[in-house]
């Protein structure tokens, strides 16, 4: 496993791969990698001659100081990770060198980065395009890999792919979830076992409206008052600090993310609570 800090050097690197004939497949990543990471790397592994990890924990997506100070950095235990799943490139840039000082760009989302997840945290999206468009521009053609379990940062990494015509393929892949039905995802770790119970009503929530629309129900309401209802349920039995209190709970269109006069065919159901302290996001696609 080659590890590249500098962005000019990885850019060469994977030119010189292609130069050879040979597909990359990348995975961006800010590190800390749990098994919804190493479902990316393996469906890369798959699919493409070589697989490029990208760890970069990147300040311009965070809209609190705090959060970035704490985001696990665990960079010893990744390369473990990355080395045991064939990872051929680790890409680990230092913050000044991707986003050399004083930054004087950075790209925009229009109304798809300021709902859902954009409307609790401003400039988020913006911070995450700006840097999947340097990192599309140092790979260069290739596959990149998302998780379903980030939505909107999906919809809208594709939805940039093909008004910006980067010449990438964004590959989606589904979320990784326990016995209980529980998303898997680093938060999780922040739960105690009562709010881990709670957690679960998330997902709950969900398969039960997708049931309800499989079943044949069209009402758009309807279903997002019978999530909020599932997520509500839960909380009996459950001390009041642990209930999970709502954010919302959806029916959006898989690519505009607004939402459907009524459920005439595929639908995305997107749903957000915090537990304790924990911030919590599921989606299904119906
Ligand atoms: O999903 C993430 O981990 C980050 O938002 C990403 C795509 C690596 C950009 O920093």
């Amino acid at each position: 496993m080659n590890r590249i800090f500098s962005p000019e050097e990885f850019q060469a690197e994977c030119e010189n791969l292609r130069l050879q004939g040979k597909t990359i497949g990348l995975v961006p990543t800010m590190g800390a990698l749990h098994d919804g990471h190493r479902q990316l790397i393996k469906m890369a592994r798959d699919q493409c001659n070589i697989v490029a990890v990208s760890i970069f924990v990147n300040e311009l997506q965070f809209d609190n100081p705090v959060d970035l100070e704490k985001y696990p950095r665990i960079i010893d235990k990744d390369l473990e990770i990355t080395s045991s799943l064939g990872v051929d490139l680790v890409f680990t840039p230092e913050p000044d060198d991707m986003h050399p000082r004083p930054i004087l760009f950075h790209l925009e989302v229009d109304h798809l980065g300021d709902i859902l997840e954009g409307a609790s945290r401003p400039g988020h999206f913006a911070g995450v395009v700006t840097v999947v468009a340097k990192l599309f521009t140092l790979a260069g053609r290739c596959r990149a890999y998302f998780g379903e379990k980030d939505f909107q940062q999906l919809a809208i990494i594709s939805r940039m792919v093909e008004e910006m015509h980067f010449p990438i393929e964004i590959v989606p892949v589904p979320i990784v979830r326990d016995a209980s039905g529980l998303a898997l995802s680093s938060r999780n770790l922040r739960l105690n076992s009562e709010q881990l119970k709670s957690a679960r009503s998330l997902s709950r929530a969900l398969f039960a409206a997708s049931d309800a629309i499989r079943g044949g129900e069209k009402d758009v309401m309807k279903i997002e008052d019978l999530m909020a209802r599932e997520l509500g349920r839960e909380i009996n039995g459950i001390a009041k600090s642990n209930q999970p209190v709502l954010d919302y709970a959806l029916v959006v269109d898989s690519h505009t993310l607004a939402e459907p006069e009524q459920i005439d065919g595929p639908v995305r159901l997107v749903v957000a609570a915090r537990v304790g302290d924990v911030r919590l996001i599921d989606n299904i696609g119906v």
